[in-house]
């Protein structure tokens, strides 16, 4: 059961006009942890929510996310794309952090109200969507270092468009790292983003956009970018980190590898290390290298940077590129342009 507690006022929003996060649609799932069990989840007007100053997500970092997307045919038809990927996500994510699992009711069906109730919110222009934040934070605590015994879980929507405008600019790190052997690298915890912004600051300073992790030990092979996936398109294959504890598992990885292999693009999901990506980009056989990510969608990178040099990649047209193709197969599917063979989509 979810309770419905409607908002008498409705915000209004100018989908010509999106940026990233700038606007929340009207409403929110809510849904408290207490005595061991998940509560009934609330739908209610979106707004600010009451925590104790000790509860433990401001103390010790027990919070984790999702990102996923729900996408509108041009009959107004509504989808989700691959929720049951970020469901299981998250389950992954709160069993790592010791947070309590979320019962596919109060994720998948309360989505499903909280969308309805909003569809308002979700544009039907192609390329543009609604960004879905599902969140669990601990709400508890004895300022001791031991997991929380209460929880929230929510979720919040942003309509989206792009995330980045422009093609990227990356520098290869030697010094920090995103996360290591044994570690959270695997999860969508919020600390992965918090111990990644005081680099990247750096490497913005420095002219970049983001960072392109590498292996916290050696710092000699390519893990991933920022909020996305990377692969490189060198000779005739394309090439991606193999999603292992310290990577992101990114749904929209599974799926491009999915669309390229449909088109009988070579696929390997190995290591890349650091030189060979060099003495291939110098060689002229790296063709493209892009980053991918629900958020993002898929954008390409133009110039990547290692040891203060720089190296360009190939101008190619938009249309000539492997990754033009790629996001537009992704994207035909995502808002019912085409068929789906894969059963990705999921009608609300
Ligand atoms: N890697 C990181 C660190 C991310 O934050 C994201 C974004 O969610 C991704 C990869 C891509 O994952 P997905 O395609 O599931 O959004
Ligand atoms: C996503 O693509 O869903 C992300 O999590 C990116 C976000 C951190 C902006």
């Amino acid at each position: 059961m979810i309770i419905i507690e409607k908002s008498s006022h409705s915000n209004s929003i100018d989908f010509n006009d999106i940026s990233f996060g700038k606007n929340y649609s009207d409403h929110m799932l809510y849904c408290q942890f207490n005595n061991g069990k998940w509560e009934y989840p609330i739908l209610k007007k979106f707004g600010e929510i009451t925590v104790s100053p000790i509860s433990l997500v401001f103390h010790y970092g027990q919070a984790i996310f999702e990102g996923m997307k729900a996408y509108k045919d041009k009959d107004g038809n509504v989808f989700l794309f691959r929720p049951f990927e970020n469901f299981n996500r998250i389950n992954s994510s709160a069993q790592r952090l010791e947070m309590p699992l979320i019962s596919k009711s109060i994720f998948i069906d309360g989505l499903k109200q909280l969308l309805y109730i909003d569809k308002n919110w979700i544009p039907n222009n192609y390329g543009q969507s609604i960004y879905i934040r599902p969140f669990l934070i601990a709400s508890d605590g004895r300022l001791s270092a031991n997991p929380s015994k209460k929880y929230i879980f929510m979720i919040i929507c942003t309509p989206a468009s792009n995330y980045y405008f422009t093609p990227l600019k990356v520098n290869i790190e030697q010094k920090y790292s995103r996360s290591a052997d044994g570690g959270i690298g695997f999860t969508k915890a919020a600390g992965n983003y918090a111990s990644s912004f005081f680099p990247t600051r750096i490497a913005q300073e420095e002219g970049y956009d983001q960072i392109l992790w590498t292996d916290s030990s050696t710092h000699s092979l390519i893990e991933e970018s920022g909020t996305m996936n990377v692969f490189f398109y060198i000779k005739d294959s394309l090439i991606t980190a193999p999603a292992n504890k310290k990577i992101l598992n990114g749904i929209t990885r599974k799926s491009i590898i999915t669309l390229a292999k449909e088109k009988g693009i070579r696929v390997k999901e190995c290591n890349l290390s650091v030189s060979e990506l060099i003495y291939n980009i110098r060689k002229n056989l790296v063709k493209e290298v892009f980053g991918c990510g629900t958020a993002v969608v898929l954008n390409f990178f133009k110039k990547i940077g290692y040891k203060c040099e720089n190296f360009y990649l190939p101008k190619i047209s938009y249309e000539k590129r492997i990754s033009f193709f790629l996001k537009k197969r992704l994207l035909d599917i995502q808002h019912n342009v085409v068929d789906d063979p894969f059963g990705w989509r999921f009608k609300l």
